[in-house]
C-alpha cells in the first residue's frame, strides 16, 4: 500500500517509493513465507521501496540488486544486521556483523568446525539425536514440531560441535527458549547475558584444560598476536549458536508444514531415496527464508532512488530463487535440474555451516519419513509465520497414526 504521507519519512525519498510495509508481518496462513514474498514483489509495487516502519527503512525486491548489495560489502556494511537499528546486539555477532577485511580473521576462527570430517560427524549426533526426538513423539500421534523437533535438533548439532556437557542440554535449552521466544523484550536480552556467562565458564574450563575442541581451539587462536578478548569470544560463540538454530528450525518448520500436505512428495522421497540430495537442494532453494539486512556507508543509487549513509536496507535473500522467467519456480519439484540460489546469502559472508544445514535437512527427512511417513496438520490448527532476520512457522501441530495402533 502506498504510503499517503511524508510523516516520518526523509526529504531524499520520491513519495511514490514510500510504502506502507512491515516486514515482521506477512500474510502466509498457508505457512509459506516465500510464496508470500514473491506474491509482494509481483504486486506491482516499485522494486526498491521505503517504509516508515520500524525505523525507516529500504526494501530491495530486485534479484540482481540483492546479490550486488550482498557482493559490495564497503558500502553495504554488515555492521547492522537487522531493523531497527537498535535491535543489533552489542558486542556484534562474529563474523556475520564485521566488513572485510578484519571479517576473515573471525571467519577464519570458525572454519575447522566446518570441515566435511567434522560436519560428517556432526551429522552423527544429529541422527542420533533426531531418532532420540522421534521415537518420543511417534507413539502420541501427534507433536508440536516446532518445539518438539525444529527446535531442539539444532541445539544438539551446537553442542557437539562445541563439546559441551549433554546434562547441560536442559539448562541449554532454557537459555535458547529465552532468546528465540522472549515472554518480553528484556527476556531476550537476559538469555544473551546468561549464554554469555554459561560460555564463560567453558572458556574457563578449556583454558584450565585444553581438549583439542572447538572452544580450545577460540581461547588460543590470536588475531594479529593478540587472543580474543571476552566480547570477540562471545561474539563468536552467540553467533555460532544462533546462526545455525534459527535458521535450520525455521528451514524445517517450513518444509514440514509442506510435506504434512503433500503426499505425492513424500510418497516420491521414500520410493525414490536417490532424489534426496536434490530434494534438499529444492527445498532450500523453494523454502528460503531469511531477509538479511545491510547499513550504507555511503550514499548510493539503487533501482534510480538515492539511498543516504547510514541508512539501513532489508534484502529478502528468497527473492533471488524465484526468476521472473516465466517458470514455474513456485512448485516443489525434486527431479528440477539444480539451478543456484542465494538462500545462503552470497558474497564473503556466504553460510559457513552450508554444508552442516544440508546435513541437518537430509537426516530430518530420512528419520521422519522411515518413521513417520504419513502425517498431516491438525484439523483446526491455524499457521502464522513469524518473520525475524529468519522467518518461521511458529506453532506447527502434526497429527498420525502411531504404529502400534496400526499394528493392532
Ligand atoms: C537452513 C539453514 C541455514 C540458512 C538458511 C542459513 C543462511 C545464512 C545466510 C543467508 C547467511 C549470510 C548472512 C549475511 O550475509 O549477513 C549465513 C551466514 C552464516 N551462517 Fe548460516 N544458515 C543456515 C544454517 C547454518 C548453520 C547450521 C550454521 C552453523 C553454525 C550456520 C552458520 C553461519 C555463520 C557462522 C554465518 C556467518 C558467516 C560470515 O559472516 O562469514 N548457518 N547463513
Amino acid at each position: 500500500m502506498l504510503y499517503p504521507t511524508r510523516k516520518d519519512v526523509p526529504d531524499h525519498v520520491p513519495l511514490e517509493r514510500i510504502v506502507d510495509y512491515d516486514v515482521f508481518r506477512v500474510d502466509a496462513p498457508d505457512g509459506d513465507f516465500a510464496g508470500a514474498m514473491v506474491r509482494l514483489r509481483d504486486s506491482g509495487l516499485p522494486k526498491t521501496f521505503w517504509t516508515p516502519r520500524n525505523g525507516g527503512h529500504w526494501i530491495a525486491l530486485a534479484s540482481a540488486d540483492i546479490i550486488y548489495i550482498l557482493e559490495h560489502p564497503a558500502v553495504y556494511s554488515s555492521c547492522a544486521m537487522r531493523v531497527p537499528k537498535e535491535a543489533n546486539p552489542q558486542p556484534p555477532m562474529m563474523p556475520l556483523m564485521v566488513d572485510p577485511p578484519h571479517h576473515v580473521h573471525y571467519r577464519r576462527l570458525i572454519a575447522p568446525a566446518m570441515t566435511p570430517a567434522a560436519v560428517r560427524s556432526l551429522e552423527l549426533g544429529a541422527r542420533r539425536f533426531a531418532i532420540e526426538l522421534i521415537d518420543v513423539v511417534e507413539p502420541q500421534g501427534r507433536c508440536e514440531f516446532i518445539a518438539d523437533f525444529a527446535q531442539q535438533m539444532p541445539i544438539a548439532v551446537f553442542m557437539g560441535m562445541l563439546d559441551l556437557p549433554v546434562q547441560d542440554r536442559p539448562q541449554i535449552m532454557g537459555i535458547v527458549d529465552r532468546i528465540v521466544r522472549p515472554d518480553a523484550p528484556a527476556s531476550r536480552m537476559t538469555g544473551f547475558a546468561e549464554l554469555a556467562a554459561y560460555m564463560a565458564v567453558q572458556l574457563d574450563q578449556r583454558r584450565a584444560q585444553p581438549r583439542g575442541d572447538m572452544l580450545s581451539h577460540l581461547v588460543t587462536a590470536r588475531i594479529n598476536g593478540q587472543l580474543l578478548s571476552d566480547a570477540e569470544l562471545t561474539g563468536v560463540t552467540t553467533v555460532l549458536m544462533l546462526a545455525g538454530l534459527d535458521t535450520v528450525a525455521g528451514m524445517l518448520s517450513f518444509i514440514a508444514c509442506f510435506l504434512a500436505g503433500n503426499p505425492a512428495h513424500r510418497a516420491q522421497l521414500r520410493e525414490r531415496p536417490e532424489l534426496m540430495v536434490n530434494a534438499v537442494e529444492e527445498f532450500l532453494r523453494r523454502m528460503a527464508m531469511v531477509n538479511l539486512t545491510r547499513e550504507l556507508r555511503q550514499d548510493a543509487q539503487i533501482d534510480g532512488v538515492t539511498m543516504k549513509a547510514g541508512e539501513l536496507v532489508v534484502i529478502p535473500t528468497a527473492l533471488c530463487n524465484f526468476p521472473e522467467d516465466g517458470q514455474d519456480w513456485l512448485a516443489v519439484d525434486f527431479e528440477r535440474p539444480r539451478t543456484g540460489h542465494a538462500t545462503f546469502g552470497a558474497g564473503p559472508h556466504f553460510c559457513i555451516g552450508s554444508m552442516l544445514a544440508r546435513a541437518e535437512i537430509r537426516v530430518f527427512l530420512e528419520e521422519w519419513l522411515r518413521r513417520i511417513p504419513e502425517f498431516t496438520i491438525a484439523p483446526d490448527a491455524a499457521i502464522e509465520v513469524k518473520v525475524g532476520a529468519a522467518a518461521t512457522i511458529a506453532c506447527l501441530p502434526l497429527v498420525w497414526t502411531p504404529r502400534l495402533a496400526m499394528t493392532v
